[in-house]
């Protein structure tokens, strides 16, 4: 099957060109310049397909490097299916997601990642890989850490947070660190002092202060400055690469930024969330609502302008990628396990359909560039995570993993019209500019106008490199 995508700007991390696309089966064969033939014949008469992208851009697909379908968690398990949320991840323009497969205290590194094949197996609409979070650090995770790179497994994470369910002390940190610089394997970490915050929300609890807002003031920022700070110098000593996950308080942008500044090897991720929303305006919300943006870290105050550094900290590169950290919960059953006390509610919010759309009203907005949001959104989540190469990038040899993006477009977010699990939108009434048109995974259109033409089954597992970051 031949595909031509024509008359679009193809828009990569460095820059945005005129030019067609040629697809051969899975893999991009050529980038052309606008109407070019071939020795004399029309390109678009010997295709099987052409798809017209006339004012559009043309991006490699969105990698959503941080997603949790099926997590469990606080009792029950995210809502979102690898079915459900891959199918949404497609609609929204995302063809490749690192979930996370969970190994905690007492079990099995390599029985939880046999676990999560298991769970994604047949079922996904489009690629996935795994990270593997590493939740109880002792002589057993850490000579199955060995096999993780052979796994395809290039990077793990481990949390600050949760005592008790996945957290690491420092000791433990420090092995797992030594381990992973020896093998190469990239450290994430969820970096909130847990054990403090602990302390915060009993005493927030025994005031009667049990309403989702106080989850964010037990969750305070001095607490993620802290955790990322310890983390960069615990990672500093053993030479192992650092990622932090989820970075939301300004004050733990400038560890990164400061830490960087002197020649460390440490990046940081932030999400749509801590981009739009804030502590005020949506964990504040009358009642029970504010349990919709329950997560860790949480939404920060806008007083204290939280949001406009993040926007700035991508500019800069002081932040480095956006994923989703996508953990849906619904509201009923779920989210409601916290009414009366907010420890209880799930920690999560679902994004992994918006995330393009979202970081494009970046562009709208004049916080990034065009070529800022592809590489924010795809070419280093690709390089981050050993995926380079075959995603991240329009260039010939690698997978066609394709959006037809259309900025004149326009849509407005809806439970009502969205596609993962969740009975409510922790974005419902954003008004996004700019529409996913056309999503190609592997050659395959997944949507087109006509609608959704993916399957379960079509995404493969996609075995990870090393780093690129690695040094
Ligand atoms: O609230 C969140 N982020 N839930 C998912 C688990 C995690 O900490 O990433
Ligand atoms: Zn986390
Ligand atoms: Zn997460
Ligand atoms: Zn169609």
């Amino acid at each position: 099957m031949k595909t031509l995508i024509t008359g679009g700007t193809v828009v990569s991390a460095t820059g945005r060109t005129a030019a067609d696309v040629l697809v051969d089966g899975e893999t991009i064969a050529a980038v052309l310049a606008p109407g070019s033939t071939l020795l004399g014949h029309d390109l678009a008469a010997h295709v099987d397909r052409v798809v017209d992208a006339t004012g559009k851009y043309v991006i490699p697909g969105g990698i959503d490097a941080h997603t949790h379908m099926e997590l469990p968690f606080g009792g029950t398990a995210a809502s979102d299916t690898f079915e459900t949320g891959t199918r949404a991840a497609a609609w929204g323009g995302t063809t490749t997601i690192i979930d996370f497969a969970v190994q905690r205290t007492g079990e099995r590194v390599m029985d939880g990642l046999a676990a999560w094949h298991e769970k994604a197996a047949g079922r996904c609409a489009v690629d996935y890989a795994f990270h593997q979070i590493v939740g109880g650090v002792d002589d057993d995770s850490l000579k199955a850490m060995e096999g993780l790179v052979a796994e395809g497994v290039t990077s793990y994470k481990l949390f600050m947070a949760y005592p008790g369910v996945f957290m690491s002390d420092d000791a433990q940190i420090v092995r797992a660190m030594q381990k992973a610089a020896d093998l190469g394997l990239l450290t994430m970490m969820h970096a909130e002092n847990g054990p403090a915050i602990d302390v915060l929300a009993a005493q927030l609890v025994e005031q009667g202060k049990t309403d989702p807002y106080f989850h964010g003031i037990a969750r305070a920022w001095q607490l993620e400055e802290e955790a990322t700070h310890r983390a960069i110098m615990l990672a500093d000593l053993t030479n192992a690469p650092l990622y932090v996950v989820h970075v939301s308080a300004k004050q733990a942008v400038a560890q990164l930024a400061s830490a960087r500044d002197e020649g460390r090897n440490v990046f940081g991720e932030t999400c749509p969330q801590y981009l739009y929303l804030s502590l005020e305006e949506q964990l504040g919300a009358p009642g029970f609502e504010g349990a919709k943006w329950v997560c860790s870290t949480p939404l920060r105050s806008r007083a204290e302008g939280h949001q406009d550094h993040m926007w700035r900290a991508l500019r800069t590169n002081d932040l480095q990628m956006v994923s989703t950290d996508h953990c849906p919960f619904c509201m009923k059953g779920q989210k409601e396990l916290g009414l009366g006390d907010f420890r209880a509610i799930p920690n999560g919010i679902g994004s992994v359909e918006h995330r393009m759309d979202l970081m494009y009203q970046g562009v709208v907005t004049g916080e990034i560039t065009l070529e800022r949001w592809v590489e924010l959104t795809s070419t280093t989540p690709a390089r981050m995570f050993g995926l380079h190469g075959r995603k991240g990038v329009i260039a010939p040899g690698a997978d066609a993993d394709v959006v037809v993006y259309d900025p004149a477009g326009h849509t407005t977010i809806s439970a009502a019209t969205h596609h993962m699990a969740m009975d409510h939108s922790a974005w419902e009434g954003f008004e996004v500019d700019g529409h996913v048109d056309v999503v190609m995974s592997r050659g395959e259109v997944l949507v087109d106008a006509d609608g959704y033409h993916g399957r379960a089954g079509h995404g493969r597992y996609v075995a990870r490199e090393l780093s690129q970051y690695l040094v």
